[in-house]
């Protein structure tokens, strides 16, 4: 009988607890007439991946969602075991020999780089270290950012590029409402920075920014934002691409910064100008990162019909201490688990993982690490449904793995030994009490702990 009955109920293992993992086991135990058991591992004590460690503290709103994940984690069959890190506390073996299928839910653990020259000078770093730190991920509470300088100037015309952006402009004592870890809000209150110039390779028809968090950059009661009226006249191709098939997103955004570039400063204290149409190609400084330069780019628009940016002869220099490279996040390959370098992802069709073309019996994938490093968190939802209809397709059709040691307690066993230290849902909560009655006390949401040892003992809270 394939698995799914009452006596046999279907065992998955979700590796990670960000949107797509938690999405996943919403759906997994919603399933009609499918008894199923659901585990998920994450590496840190907290659950929720980037709603926690990468969502902007200025978005609080945002961070609700994991309301709907707790409704899943109250459901019968989940079980969480936080602080076990796939590949170290927990081996591939080990949960293939105890689950009918494991799931993959990693997201994207590292940065692309630009590979430009000077690109690891003092003062270069990488957007994701940044968001890690001013949000208390554990492993990133120690790095140090030296904000004494003027200018910073972001690469990048994503949401995370805008994200940074703000963080780097607003008043240190607005951020002091939200849950801004407490290390990041000190170093901010020192910050000299005034002035934060972003760079887009290509123009604004192509910025991948949605709409909202374009337009909050006016709402930005410290900054006067700046867009070169040249900026926004199209090219041929941008203007034709636009008109044929430009999204409604794509065509706001240029309004948008149309209308940036038609408006008065207003004498604000900072200021943000938004470049587009050129690319860094070296960071200056011997020590220190002291200036960027930049060239300017004409776009063409190639035989597959995507508009690229091709360096034309003109170079620039932006004055600056600081760049924030922000151009994307890439997947990490997992121990045992096929790995596609070039894309940064695990290579599968429709959640099913592949092994140079061949399905691998029982595993899966979903968000992040399945499709790439894009899409807000609602789109993990949709994602999701599409991996566990697999799943579930192949559990009826008895294609999914046959442990050898199904029962659930043999995996409490083998974590309780290997990371005595785990913590369960119930940590969990623990944690977040901790937190929100701290927040309390100071009128924020919440007081985030950041370091692991802060966090594990919050968590052994719950029995006390
Ligand atoms: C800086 C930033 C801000 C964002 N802001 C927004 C926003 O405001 N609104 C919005 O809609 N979308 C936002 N997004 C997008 C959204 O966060 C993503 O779509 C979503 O988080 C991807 O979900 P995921 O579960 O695939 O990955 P993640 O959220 O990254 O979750 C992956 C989880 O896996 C765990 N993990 C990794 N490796 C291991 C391992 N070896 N063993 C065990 N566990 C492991 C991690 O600890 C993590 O908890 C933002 C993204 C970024 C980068
Ligand atoms: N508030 C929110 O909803 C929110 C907040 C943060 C993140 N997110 C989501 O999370 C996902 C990831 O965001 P992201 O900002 O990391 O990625 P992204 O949306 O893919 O943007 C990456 C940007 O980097 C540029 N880029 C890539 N390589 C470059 C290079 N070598 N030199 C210069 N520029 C380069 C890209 O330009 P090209 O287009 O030319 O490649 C693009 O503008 C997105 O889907 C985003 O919407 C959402």
């Amino acid at each position: 009988m394939p698995p799914g009955g009452a006596d046999n109920p279907l065992r998955v293992a979700i590796v990670g607890s960000g949107p797509a993992g938690f999405y996943a086991a919403g759906h997994l135990l919603k399933a009609k007439d499918v008894e199923v058991q659901v585990d998920v591992f994450d590496r840190l004590p907290t659950p929720w991946g980037l709603v926690r460690g990468g969502v902007a503290p200025d978005h609080p709103n945002i961070k609700a969602v994991s309301r709907v994940y707790e409704k899943t984690a109250a459901m019968p069959g989940f079980r969480f075991f936080g602080n076990v890190d796939f590949g170290t506390d927990v081996t591939h073996d080990e949960l293939t020999d105890r689950y009918h299928a494991v799931m993959y839910a990693v997201g994207a653990q590292t940065d692309r780089r630009m590979g430009i020259p000077g690109e690891d000078l003092a003062g270069s770093h990488s957007a994701t270290d940044l968001v890690a730190w001013y949000n208390g991920h554990p492993d990133y509470r120690d790095l140090e950012f030296d904000l004494s300088a003027k200018t910073a100037v972001v690469v990048g015309n994503g949401n995370v590029a805008m994200d940074v952006t703000r963080m780097l402009v607003t008043d240190p004592e607005e951020l002091a409402k939200t849950d801004c870890a407490d290390h990041a809000l000190e170093v901010l209150r020192e910050s000299q920075v005034r002035e934060v110039v972003v760079l887009g390779r290509r123009g604004p028809a192509q910025a991948a920014f949605t709409n909202p968090e374009l337009l909050e950059l006016r709402e930005l009661t410290d900054a006067d934002v700046f867009v070169d009226p040249r900026d926004c006249e199209l090219d041929e191709h941008s203007a034709e691409s636009l008109e044929s098939e430009g999204t409604m997103t794509a065509r706001k955004n240029v309004e948008i910064l149309t209308g940036y570039s038609a408006t008065e400063p207003t004498g604000r204290d900072r200021r943000i100008d938004l470049r587009f149409l050129v690319s860094p190609v070296e960071i200056l400084g011997e020590e220190r990162v002291k200036g960027v330069r930049i060239v300017r780019n004409e776009l063409h628009r190639g035989n597959d019909g995507v508009v690229r940016p091709e360096p034309t002869d003109i170079t620039d220099v932006i004055g600056c201490g600081l760049v924030f490279r922000s151009i994307g996040y890439r997947g990490v390959p997992l121990e045992g688990v096929p790995f596609d370098e070039r894309g940064g992802v695990i290579p599968n069709e429709g959640g099913r993982i592949t092994d140079g073309g061949v399905p691998v019996l029982g595993e899966y994938a979903v968000g992040w690490i399945k499709r790439g490093p894009n899409g807000i968190i609602g789109t993990n939802k949709r994602d999701a449904q599409e991996t566990v209809n697999a799943i579930l397709e192949d559990a009826a059709a008895g294609r999914v793995l046959d442990p050898s040691d199904p029962d659930p307690d043999s995996v409490e066993a083998l974590i309780g030994e290997r990371k005595p230290d785990h913590v369960t849902y119930a940590g969990w909560e623990a944690i977040d009490r901790a937190e929100r009655e701290a927040g309390e006390a100071a009128g924020r949401p919440r007081v985030k702990l950041t370091s692991t040892e802060e966090l594990l003992e919050a968590a052994r809270e719950k029995v006390g």
